[in-house]
Parts: C-alpha cells; sequence; structure tokens
C-alpha cells in the first residue's frame, strides 16, 4: 500500500501543489513543460510582442479561465503601457465540433474599437473558440488584432486559424496546469503536464 503510494509519487516527478482528492487520486500527470521553461519562453513572447508594437499600448484579452496563469505572467514580461480584459465562452461539447457552436458567456467590460488587441488564450485544439472569438472581435473595429496562445495542438485543427505568438507546439495529448484543467482541478500546477487517467474497469 505505501510502496504503491511511493511508485505513483516517483512517477509524478511533478510538484503538485494540491493535495489529492478523491477523485484526482487515480490520476497521474507526467511531465511536459516545466514552470522554468514556460517562464523563459514568456519572456521571449513579451519581448516579440513589444517589439512588434513599440510605443503603442496594448490590450491583453485573457480567455477565462485557462489563460488566467498565462496572462498575468505574459503582462509582466511586456513593458510599456498594457491594460487587461476578460471574455468567456463555453462550447457546445466536444463532440459538435464540426458545427463549431461557441456560447460567450462574459463579455469584455469596454470598447476596442481603435485599439490593439492580443487574444491571450491558453491553447489552440480545434480552433473552434478562436474562430469565433476572432470573428466576435474584428467585428469591434480594433486597431490591431492579434492572438497569443501558450500551448498549440495543431494535429487537431479543425478550422484555419493561427496565433501569432506560440509558446509551445505539443502533442495531441490532454493536458494540465498552468490554468489548464481537468473538470476544474489542476489550474494551479506551476507546470505543464499531461493527464493519464485510470483504466475503466468493467
Ligand atoms: P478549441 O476550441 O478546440 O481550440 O479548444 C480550445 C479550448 O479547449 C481551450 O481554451 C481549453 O479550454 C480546452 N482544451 C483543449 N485542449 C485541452 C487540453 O489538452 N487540456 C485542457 N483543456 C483543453
Ligand atoms: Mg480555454
Amino acid at each position: 500500500m505505501a510502496s504503491r503510494k511511493k511508485q505513483l509519487s516517483k512517477r509524478t516527478k511533478m510538484k503538485s501543489a494540491t493535495a489529492k482528492t478523491p477523485a484526482a487520486s487515480q490520476e497521474t500527470v507526467l511531465p511536459l513543460l516545466t514552470g522554468a521553461a514556460i517562464q523563459e519562453k514568456i519572456r521571449e513572447m513579451g519581448r516579440q510582442i513589444r517589439a512588434d508594437f513599440p510605443g503603442e499600448p496594448l490590450l491583453l484579452v485573457g480567455v477565462l479561465k485557462g489563460a488566467v496563469l498565462f496572462l498575468a505572467d505574459l503582462a509582466r514580461q511586456i513593458p510599456g503601457e498594457v491594460t487587461f480584459d476578460f471574455i468567456a465562452v463555453s462550447s457546445y461539447g466536444k463532440e459538435a465540433k464540426s458545427s463549431g457552436q461557441v456560447k460567450l458567456n462574459k463579455d469584455l467590460d469596454s470598447s476596442i474599437e481603435g485599439k490593439t488587441v492580443i487574444v491571450v488564450e491558453d491553447i489552440l485544439d480545434t480552433g473552434l473558440t478562436l474562430e469565433y472569438l476572432l470573428r466576435v472581435l474584428q467585428q469591434r473595429k480594433p486597431k490591431n488584432l492579434r492572438v497569443a496562445v501558450l500551448l498549440d495542438k495543431k494535429e487537431r485543427r479543425l478550422v484555419d486559424v493561427h496565433a501569432d505568438y506560440t509558446g509551445f507546439a505539443i502533442p495531441n495529448e490532454f493536458v494540465v496546469g498552468y490554468g489548464l484543467d481537468y473538470a476544474e482541478r489542476y489550474r494551479n500546477l506551476p507546470d505543464v503536464g499531461i493527464l493519464s487517467l485510470p483504466p475503466v474497469s468493467h
């Protein structure tokens, strides 16, 4: 019993910031990106964004909730005038893939007309969420509209959208940590890992 526990904790080399709840006790997270690697990449992204828009006020639009940690760290790597706003969307189940139906759950607080907007998203998967968001935001006449994503699962793309700034291209695996969740859990991990669920018993 105790040795099994030990084995498991050895396999999950990542520091877990959470005491495991019953639901999570059978799940393991395999390391993919360390917090240090993420921070280093974000420093580069911040520099690049500022270099592309020197002296320009930037509005970061974070997509709730997954992008909160990324936005917080990215904002601190962009010198000069930066403001934030947040938007929340949900998709009608991953099964209804081709329908591409996305719903706006929380709109921005302020107008983006004439502003340079950077949409900040945790992960680009099918691309349906981002396609919807860009369509909605473009109608509001921003001066510039760009996209920064931390992670990109290119293989999964169903629609032709791309990010202007990408942290890491990752394999087609379900990942958690650093804002990304599984059933709302794991967002608080400082690293990103691949979630491994227990085998389904019959
Ligand atoms: P898309 O519309 O399929 O591109 O999905 C984007 C959203 O799906 C992201 O903002 C995440 O909330 C969620 N998502 C996609 N892949 C993952 C994953 O591997 N882990 C956690 N959430 C994911
Ligand atoms: Mg998200």
